[in-house]
């Protein structure tokens, strides 16, 4: 099991800076249950994912994974949570991938026009399997990229319904009309399932399949983490006391950033899903924590200073890993050399460890929070329960601070403005917002 330390929150190891038991002893008690009171929270059902999607899904997505396993590529078109969940479960698991595997994989979501040329030069598309996933089927820059690759195919006279896959809402939406009006292969986007949830729905368990990684043991470490997240008893929680901590800060030494670090490449993209799950989970009301990615030793040499001595206000939240499965000596070279000799005879794992020990040991000397989750490998089955563990930290963080983390209201005004400007119907008044703002907005620029 993935393991929490806590301790450099506590007063006893970083002085004032810290907590104390008693402040988590004053926290409320009853995120967990309002969590898991659906009525209250009708998008909880990620909550379910490790078990109800275990049997249905998993057999559906292991099926059309040995189906477009047997391609040369796959393009997934899909953003935001449709896009960072599968590309962390990729970048984990199969670091290198697209250099000595099949199919290879390309992740398409920034909509920038370059990425996809470059893309389609690369690939045979009648060798593609493409993955379109949207929940709602609506988001513009996954329909507009997947309109395109549609009329390619017909270009090509390739059959629609031998090349995609789609992932949407199991009943709604524009994508599910197509699935049916085409007859098109698809899985669901399980309802009450939000789009940053949804990695261990479909969304992420397809391609896992795909480039075969096993489905079931990411969902068997979600499930197993779950368990220990739902213990009532918030000081055998560690979901619990890890949103207590990151919230308490917060509330009362103004730690409004979160900065995660894991000392592993291979889980750099899960930074960036981690980022996007807490700032579009949180960021509302005017409240909020400001999650703030970065990767290990390389970001020693880049941020560490300003952690150390900038402004008091983030908490560094560390991913250490026990065993990287490998291990690489370091050469007894340059014997003579004093500021080098010290080096031979240590290993890689050893410098990486005792370089995020060190960072954890002089930011608790500075009285800077850090909080430490060490996962003992990079597997499935811990990656299913790291994913499982910051989601449900997000959700309880969100409820602590009075705010739904499931909604995001804020995203859609620029949704709307795009859907005016490209001339989609009942947008009108946007449009002519947008022009207004373009006209008549007070210009400061060179
Ligand atoms: O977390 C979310 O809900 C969003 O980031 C969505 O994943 C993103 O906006 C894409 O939405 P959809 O899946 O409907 O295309």
């Amino acid at each position: 099991m993935i393991k929490i330390d806590l301790s450099n929150l506590l007063q006893d190891s970083i002085g004032h800076n810290g907590l104390t038991k008693e402040d988590f002893n004053n926290v409320r008690r009853t995120a967990l249950n309002d969590l898991l009171n659906q009525e209250q929270y009708p998008e909880n059902a990620f909550l379910t994912l490790p078990d109800a999607a275990s049997a249905e899904n998993t057999s559906a997505v292991k099926e059309l994974g040995r189906y477009a396993g047997g391609f040369d590529n796959l393009i997934l078109l899909g953003i935001g949570g449709s896009a960072l969940g599968p590309r962390s479960i990729l970048e984990a698991l199969r670091p290198f991938h697209n250099l000595r595997g099949r199919p290879r994989v390309f992740i398409y979501d920034n909509v920038d026009p370059l990425t996809l040329k470059n893309i389609l030069e690369l690939v045979d598309l009648g060798r593609t399997v493409i993955n379109v996933i949207t929940k709602s089927g609506s988001t513009a820059e996954t329909m507009a990229s997947f309109m395109i690759l549609w009329q390619q195919m017909k270009d090509q006279s390739l059959k629609p319904e031998e090349h995609l896959i789609i992932t949407t809402d199991p009943a709604k939406g524009n994508l599910r009309k197509i699935v049916n009006d085409y007859g098109l292969r698809s899985l669901p986007v399980p309802p009450g399932v939000g789009g940053r949830y949804s990695v261990l729905s479909p969304v992420g368990l397809f391609p896992a399949e795909t480039i075969g990684i096993d489905s079931d043991a990411l969902l068997k470490g979600a499930r197993d983490i779950h368990s220990s997240c739902m213990n009532p008893d918030i000081w055998q929680n560690p979901a619990y006391l890890a949103a207590s901590g990151l919230y308490l800060l917060q509330q009362t030494r103004n730690r409004d950033i979160t900065v995660i670090i894991p000392y592993a490449d291979r889980l750099k993209a899960f930074s960036e899903w981690f980022c996007q799950l807490w700032a579009e989970s949180l960021g509302k009301d005017g409240k909020g924590l400001t999650p703030y990615p970065s990767t290990g030793t390389t970001d020693q040499h880049s941020q560490l200073q300003l952690w150390m001595e900038g402004p008091q206000d983030k908490v560094v939240v560390f991913l250490a890993v026990e065993d990287y499965g490998t291990d690489i000596n370091v050469a007894s070279v340059f014997e003579d050399m004093e500021g080098l000799n010290y080096l031979a005879g240590h290993t890689l794992t050893e410098l990486i460890k005792t370089e995020q020990e060190a960072s954890e040991i002089a930011l608790s000397k500075n009285g800077r929070p850090s909080l430490t989750i060490t996962v003992p490998g990079i597997d499935a089955y811990h990656l299913g329960q790291l994913f499982h563990f910051f989601e449900l930290v997000t959700a309880i963080t969100g409820i602590l601070i009075g705010i739904n983390p499931f909604n995001q209201p804020g995203v859609e005004e620029g949704k709307n403005l795009t859907y005016g400007m490209m001339g989609k119907k009942g947008y009108e008044d946007k449009k002519k917002e947008f022009m207004e703002y373009r006209t008549k907005h007070v210009k400061f620029m060179l």
